[in-house]
């Protein structure tokens, strides 16, 4: 097998979505600490503290006890590669989740034992099945009391529509928490005080049948589960590989994520059945992973990941062939050769340049404006990676400066942070405001945040009578021109200088529409 390949299918590349709270930042660190990413436990609650002490802006994170940011982790285990994509919890940064969503092979959904299937994993579940992309669910917190397994796995079934393979089964739960089956091996992992629960720091029996277990978790419990384990069998579905491939089936576990249990038997689970890279669809022809012309797309761009430095990262999804650094590759929206150089990769404990990067890994390109979310890199080939979605915005705000003064590095700040994606910014044609437009109300509170906390500006927005945007286009130059000066009134240029419509109104823009019938209003900006 050549180098290409080898690399290509170890790799493994997915993101973990939950509701807030299920645990999803607990079971990423003890996935982290399997694969010796980091050394102890806490690491990452521990990195999210150190950031909030050079970052104020992690603190309205913690105030609102959300995640807003998403990053990219990659660990060794087994002799796979392992990436892990971060993906925010709130509501109103779905659109950065879904973005993440584009470009993993596969996910894995937390769920709270007690809560059961809660709104966003609904939500974010529903993303996911867009693509048919496969999942593994993990039912957290069983350390804790909670709902009936057999009645959870129901729940999923009925509320999120897939079948459920249990994988692991419980044995007891909240203070009676003896252990788990596992349904596949067969082995019986026990659940003690004290111990790591790695392999190596548990004890594992080879079965329900071994001797010494009834004096473990003692004669009753052992034979509740038995009759348990019958119903189970009876009631659930065996795990089909293709079936979980095709997005149809979730293999299930249960565990407890801040305890680590249960965990390893998940990641051995994950790394020998998750999909590797899988291919991709652009507009002309569909990219395989074995590919080895280089090909990647953009799916998040990020400002000032770090403030000391001031650096906006555009994080590019790699699709084919092999990125090594200084190399040359097509950057199609502008049809330019750019060389990648410094591109970097995001290990647990810190950045890293990368030197090389295969199908499935994610690299962080520097960004001075010139990529934008949904711009391909290729090898020379004009591809246009398609389903990288774009959200229109739907409330807008004036941003009202407190210092006439910091004019220009407000405009900086809007304009670097609407690179990511979650907000728009326009400037009408015929006034000198600043206009944002966003999914959702929080993203102007986290605009104000951060641009007093990275671009020392103090602004803040205020209501705007304005109901949508459209992309103006087409038509000759001269009607465009023509409708430029009829409308200049409700007329804007966005951060790249492309001419929007800013409607007062849905019935405004009904009747715009009619009378310019030549020309095209877009909901939404063209990526590529
Ligand atoms: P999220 O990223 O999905 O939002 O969840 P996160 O991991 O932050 O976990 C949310 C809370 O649930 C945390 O408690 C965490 O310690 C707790 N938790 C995670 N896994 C388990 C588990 O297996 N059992 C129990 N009992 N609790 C669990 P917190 O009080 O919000 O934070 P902390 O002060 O404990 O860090």
């Amino acid at each position: 097998m050549s180098e290409h390949l080898r690399e290509t299918h170890r790799r493994r590349t997915f993101a973990i979505v939950s509701h807030p709270d299920a645990g999803k930042t607990t079971l990423t660190e003890k996935l982290l600490l399997f694969g010796g990413a980091i050394q102890m436990a806490g690491s990452v609650k521990g990195r999210k503290a150190a950031r909030h002490a050079t970052s104020d802006w992690m603190a309205l994170e913690k105030e609102r006890g959300i995640s807003v940011t998403s990053s990219v982790m990659q660990f060794p285990y087994e002799g796979h590669i392992v990436n892990l994509l971060d993906t925010p919890g709130h509501a109103d940064f779905g659109e950065d989740t879904y973005r993440v969503l584009t470009a993993v092979d596969s996910a894995l959904m937390v769920i709270d034992v007690a809560k059961g299937v809660e709104e966003r994993t609904i939500k974010l579940m529903e993303v996911c099945r867009l693509r048919d992309t496969p999942i593994m669910g993990f039912i957290n917190k069983l350390d804790r009391e909670g709902k009936e397994p057999i009645e959870l796995l129901d729940e999923i079934e009925s509320v999120l529509g897939i079948q459920c393979a249990p994988i692991t089964w419980p044995i007891g739960m909240g203070q009676r928490l003896r252990g788990v089956v596992h349904l596949v091996s067969g082995e019986v992992h026990l659940y003690e005080q004290g111990r790591n629960f790695t392999r190596q720091d548990s004890t594992i029996f080879p079965s329900i049948d071994a001797p010494g277990l009834a004096e473990r978790i003692g004669e009753q419990m052992l034979a509740d589960l038995r009759d348990e384990l019958e119903l189970v069998q009876g009631a659930s579905h065996p795990f089909n590989k293709d079936d979980y491939l095709a997005g149809k089936q979730a293999p299930v576990f249960f565990g407890s994520a801040v305890n680590n249990f249960g965990v390893q038997p998940l990641l051995d689970f994950f790394v020998e059945h998750a999909p590797g890279p899988q291919p991709r669809a652009t507009t002309s022809r569909e990219i395989a992973p074995e590919e080895e012309t280089f090909s990647g797309f953009v799916f998040k761009i990020q400002a000032n990941m770090d403030p000391q430095h001031r650096d906006r990262v555009a994080f590019l999804r790699v699709c084919s062939g092999k990125y090594e650094a200084g190399m040359k590759s097509f950057h199609v929206r502008l049809g330019k050769e750019v060389k990648l150089a410094n591109a970097l990769t995001f290990m647990a404990s810190d950045r890293e340049i990368v030197e090389t990067a295969y199908p499935g890994d994610v690299i962080g390109l520097h960004n001075h404006g010139t990529i934008s979310i949904g711009d391909t890199f290729s090898a020379g080939e004009s591809l246009a990676f398609t389903g990288i979605p774009n959200f229109a915005p739907e409330l807008f705000r004036r941003a009202r400066l407190r210092d006439p003064l910091k004019l220009k590095q407000l405009q900086k700040g809007l304009a670097q942070l609407s690179e990511e994606g979650a907000t728009q910014f326009f400037r009408p044609l015929m006034s000198n405001d600043l206009i944002l437009g966003a999914v959702g109300t929080l993203q102007f509170d986290v605009v104000a945040y951060r641009l007093k906390d990275e671009y020392s500006v103090d602004a803040s927005f205020e209501p705007i009578t304005i109901s949508t945007a459209r992309w103006v286009k087409g038509g000759t130059p001269k009607k465009l021109e023509e409708f430029r000066e009829k409308n200049a009134m409700n007329l804007g240029l966005d951060a790249a200088g492309q001419l929007v419509y800013l409607a007062p109104s849905r019935v405004n823009l009904q009747l715009t529409m009619e009378r310019w019938p030549e020309l095209e209003f877009a909901a939404t900006r063209e990526h590529a």
